[in-house]
């Protein structure tokens, strides 16, 4: 098992590239399914997770070729069920199921377990996927799935107690593709992740429109067609970086290339709330982000798209431990995704965390720990503050961060921070 040590106190400069987005590219991957012909799928980040979406895509039996940084994925034909082992390893290969239903009109899926940012319910993707037809039965801790009559277009809500399901909206999306009729999905979610899979559809020859608001209309067609696709760029780990340069740039900051400007459109507001600079290209492809001279607090709540990120909170939250003044952290979307407030803690960080939202009082400085990554964004959170605390910061556990950040330490060492992967 891998750990990175965090030396405190480099100052950061440079530039980096952001890669491709993870949650786009897993239901993107999922989606290619869909289709007998060959689709290629550029821009996929190299990351744990999309690995794990490859290999249970090569388990369904399809052909899955790697070129030059794309992917050639041939799907001629396609097993009805995932072997559990490695669908357990990520809940997004629930993704496929969708997929399954639409082209084969049979499907068995383990049900994913719990989570560590929290209870993460599938409900809402039944209660689409049933709603367009499918009956559902659950056998051995696998949810089996199937259309005797096929599956049929139908208004769908997908509104959940915390808001819309991104993948949830993803599933029915990709299963209304092929069903009789119209789809509309009210409620749906409007990430970008979401109308990135929407126009790989449309490429296939889906016929959708209404990505990117809160009603989607899909009007099933026969079938769909082999594509091209270059995956949008992960506006999470470009968001992550951009905290590295608020937190640790030297004056002249550090520069991020190709990132979108609109899907960063939050994350850039409170980073300039929090007194620090944000200056995009021209072409709104890269940005240069300079830490201010007098940061301060402020607050974030989580909320759906547009609105500010879940996956950013735990990054914003490293942030704040060291800004003067209060700041206020609500996640609303998990509520229970504070497990890096304890580990900063051990560095020194005062943060207060109740029922869902975190009070931190900004320190000078935090001093580094040994640390232990609990998820994703946790572990990243950890890493921006190992970057500014005094001495060095060991992170054990860093399959989490490996999940969605392509190759995390080559990108820091590129940018000046002193930082070692070893093997515990
Ligand atoms: N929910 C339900 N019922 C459902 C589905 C979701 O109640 O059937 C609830 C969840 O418990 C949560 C809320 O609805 O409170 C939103 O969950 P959502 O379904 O949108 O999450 P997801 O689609 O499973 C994706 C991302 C997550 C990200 C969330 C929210 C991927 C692969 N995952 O998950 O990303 O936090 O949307 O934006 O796209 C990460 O990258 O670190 C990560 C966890």
């Amino acid at each position: 098992m891998d750990k990175l040590i965090v030396h405190g106190g480099n100052q950061l400069s440079g530039h980096i590239n952001i890669s491709g987005s993870k949650n786009a590219s897993l239901p993107i991957l999922a989606a290619s399914l869909l289709t007998k012909e060959k689709v290629t799928i550029a821009n996929v980040p190299d990351v744990s997770d999309t690995n794990y979406m490859l290999q249970i895509l090569s388990a369904l039996s399809a052909e899955v070729e790697r070129f030059s940084g794309r992917f050639n994925i041939e799907a001629k034909s396609v097993r009805t069920s995932a072997p559990y082992e490695l669908v357990r390893k990520m809940r997004a290969s629930i993704c496929v199921m969708g997929p399954l239903l639409a082209r084969l009109g049979e499907t068995r899926v383990s049900m994913p377990g719990g989570c560590v940012i929290g209870d993460r319910p599938i409900d809402l993707h039944l209660k689409g996927l049933q709603a367009l037809g499918a009956n559902i039965e659950m056998d051995g801790g696998d949810m089996v799935l199937s259309t005797p009559n096929g599956l049929t277009g139908t208004e769908i809500d997908l509104q959940g107690k915390h808001g819309p399901t991104v993948l949830g909206t993803d599933n029915v999306m990709m299963a209304a593709t092929l069903a009789k009729g119209t789809t509309i999905i009210n409620s749906a979610a409007c990430e970008p992740e979401v109308v990135d899979l929407a126009n790989f559809l449309i490429s296939m020859g889906a016929k959708i429109s209404g990505a990117g608001t809160r009603r989607i209309i899909i009007e099933g067609v026969e079938k769909l067609h082999g594509t091209t696709w270059n995956v949008i760029p992960d506006r999470i780990e470009a968001g992550t970086f951009m905290i590295a340069g608020a937190m640790a740039a030297g004056s002249e900051g550090i520069t991020l290339n190709r990132v979108n400007r609109e899907h960063m459109a939050v994350i850039t507001e409170k980073i300039e709330e929090a007194g620090h600079i944000c200056n995009f290209s021209h072409d709104d492809t890269s940005v240069t982000v300079i830490p201010g001279e007098t940061p301060q607090g402020c607050e974030i709540t989580t909320n759906p798209f547009p609105q500010f990120p879940t996956d950013m909170q735990a990054q914003f939250t490293a942030m704040f431990a060291t800004t003067p003044g209060i700041s206020l952290v609500v996640d609303t979307i998990y509520p229970q995704r504070f497990m890096h407030c304890s580990e900063m803690k051990r560095m020194g960080a005062d943060i207060d965390v109740d029922n869902g939202r975190a009070v931190i009082k900004g320190v000078g400085k935090l001093s580094a720990a040994p640390v232990m990554a609990s998820d994703l964004r946790a572990s990243a959170a950890l890493v921006l503050a190992g970057l500014t605390a005094d001495g060095s910061t060991h992170i054990s556990r860093l399959y989490h961060i490996d999940r969605g950040y392509e190759h995390i330490d080559e990108k820091l060492l590129q940018l000046g921070a002193k930082v070692e992967r070893v093997s515990e």
